[in-house]
């Protein structure tokens, strides 16, 4: 059976979704009969760049267009849908990277059109290209022949040379909003007469992630796994092994509850049932995204951030469980001690009282301490677009001192420090203009902080958590 995503590719401009941008300039070339030699389709996967180059080359051999639109009914527009034109090749340049395609191309490209009035070449990926296969390239490009046009696909235009892009039309293609991919998605469910709800619908928008192609094959496979009954929520989570929405609410509920015990029991759980544990930190995260999107609370940004530091820091251990198994109890434990102040340090003898109490917070500073919310400095740089900062103080765990703020990364972060390293100064400055304070700032790679995190969970719980080498 063909495939889903196959079976409803667009094959007319009118019925391309979004993509105002490449569709304008497309349509307007077609109109004004003044079609670029080469273009550059750049944008995620599953955009519609394969999709449009197809529509446009069969507006460009049509004989029964209309305006910019192609018949889809002739012989060329379907030979072209099929994929079997003479003059219409697509070339995947992911698994021909090398010269040999590119020179086969460059010889043949002065031949006049079999079929149609142009030749089209689509190339898929051509970022992936060998550096003399762009050279020839080049060469063609420089000197375009008559009645061609090259459609250059990629997904990472920062891997073109800039000489390519200097000699091509760039057109850039969106990720989808959400809502787009759910018209869509209701359309095909309609279409194939699959009964399913709307919130599993929106649960496989949201799975997606913006990319049409994956939403289509995942809608396929959860109406695959369900036969013929009525699809809801627990199908969908069913299908496509999503730890259910409950236990996510769990989760973050026993977070910003403070209870680190809770916190570990569900992480143990969530892995236990054969979840992954790094899309559960996902879905927790696109859930508190959406909780703030509908009701901004500072409680749930600060909870966002702790997320945010759990994901990447998880990234750097082999063992994903116990990584975000005590990141997790880190976090609750943070919270813990905002309700209750934190107690005195004390000779840890009555381990399993401390337990109970759950007051003890995770503190592996040893120094009293004043944690401080930088959410407006990273909303400034958010708004600048200073990515590489914002990502470099989202992972670090800031605290103040006196005149002093601390700045500290765990040691598998050594990159983000170096980075600040040469920046200390705007950093300052930064505190100073967005957060209103007058600080010297201090950079620090903190050799001991895991160490003592370990240790500290280990007192804490003694017996249940194995640090395992
Ligand atoms: N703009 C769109 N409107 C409607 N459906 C779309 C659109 N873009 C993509 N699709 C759907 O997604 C499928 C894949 O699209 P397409 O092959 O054009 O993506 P692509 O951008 O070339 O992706 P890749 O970079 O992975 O090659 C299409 O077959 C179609 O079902
Ligand atoms: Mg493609
Ligand atoms: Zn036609």
């Amino acid at each position: 059976m063909e495939a889903l995503y196959r079976k409803y590719r667009p094959k007319s401009f009118s019925q391309v979704i979004d993509q105002v941008q490449a569709k304008l300039v497309l349509q307007n070339a077609i109109l004004t009969d003044r079609v670029s030699h080469a273009y550059i389709f750049s944008g995620p996967r599953g955009s519609g760049k394969t999709t449009l180059a197809r529509i446009l080359a069969k507006a460009l051999n049509c004989p029964n267009r209309k305006d910019f639109e192609p018949c889809c009914t002739c012989e060329s527009c379907v030979s072209i849908d099929k994929g079997n034109h003479p003059d219409v090749v697509e070339l995947d340049a992911a698994s021909n990277r090398g010269i040999d395609e590119i020179r086969r191309i460059r010889d043949a490209v002065v031949f006049k059109p079999m079929m149609g009035l142009y030749k089209v070449y689509i190339i898929d990926e051509f970022h992936m290209l060998t550096r003399e296969a762009f050279n020839a390239l080049l060469k063609t490009l420089e000197e375009p022949p008559e009645r061609v046009v090259f459609v250059l696909a990629t997904t990472n235009l920062e891997r073109v040379p800039p000489t390519i892009i200097s000699r091509c039309q760039l057109i850039e293609f969106r990720s989808f909003k959400e809502d787009d991919i759910l018209q869509q998605l209701k359309f095909v469910a309609s279409k194939e007469n699959v009964p399913i709800d709307e919130d599993a619908l929106k649960l496989i928008a949201k799975r997606a992630s913006g990319g049409m192609r994956d939403a289509l094959t995942l809608f396929e496979q959860v109406s695959s796994y369900a036969l013929n009954d009525r699809i809801t929520v627990e199908t969908v989570e069913r299908a496509l092994g999503l730890a259910p929405i409950g236990t996510v609410e769990e989760y973050l509920r026993a977070l910003m509850d403070g209870d680190p015990r809770q916190a570990s029991e569900i992480v143990d759980r969530v892995y236990e049932e054969g979840y992954d544990i790094e899309q559960f930190i996902q879905i927790c995260l696109e859930q508190v995204e959406e909780k703030i999107t509908v009701h901004p609370s500072t409680e749930m940004i600060a909870l966002a951030r702790d997320l945010m530091n759990l994901t990447s820091e998880m990234r750097f251990f082999e063992n994903k469980k116990m990584a975000c198994k005590l990141l997790s109890m880190d976090i609750a434990a943070k919270r813990g001690t905002k309700a209750q102040p934190t107690q005195p340090a004390q000779e840890q003898t009555k381990n399993v009282e401390r337990v109970e109490q759950k007051s003890e917070a995770v503190n592996v500073q040893s120094k009293p301490t004043d944690q401080i919310d930088i959410s407006a400095l990273l909303d400034y740089l958010r708004e600048q677009g200073d990515m590489a900062m914002y990502v470099a103080l989202v992972q670090a765990k800031i605290a103040k001192r006196d005149g002093t703020v601390e700045v500290s990364f765990l040691p598998s972060q050594r990159f983000q420090y170096e980075y600040l390293r040469e920046k200390l100064f705007e950093l300052e400055y930064l505190f100073k203009t967005q957060l209103k304070l007058n600080v010297t700032v201090e950079l620090k790679v903190d050799e001991e902080r895991e160490k003592q995190l370990l240790e500290k969970l280990q007192r804490m719980f003694p017996g249940r958590i194995k640090i395992e080498e």
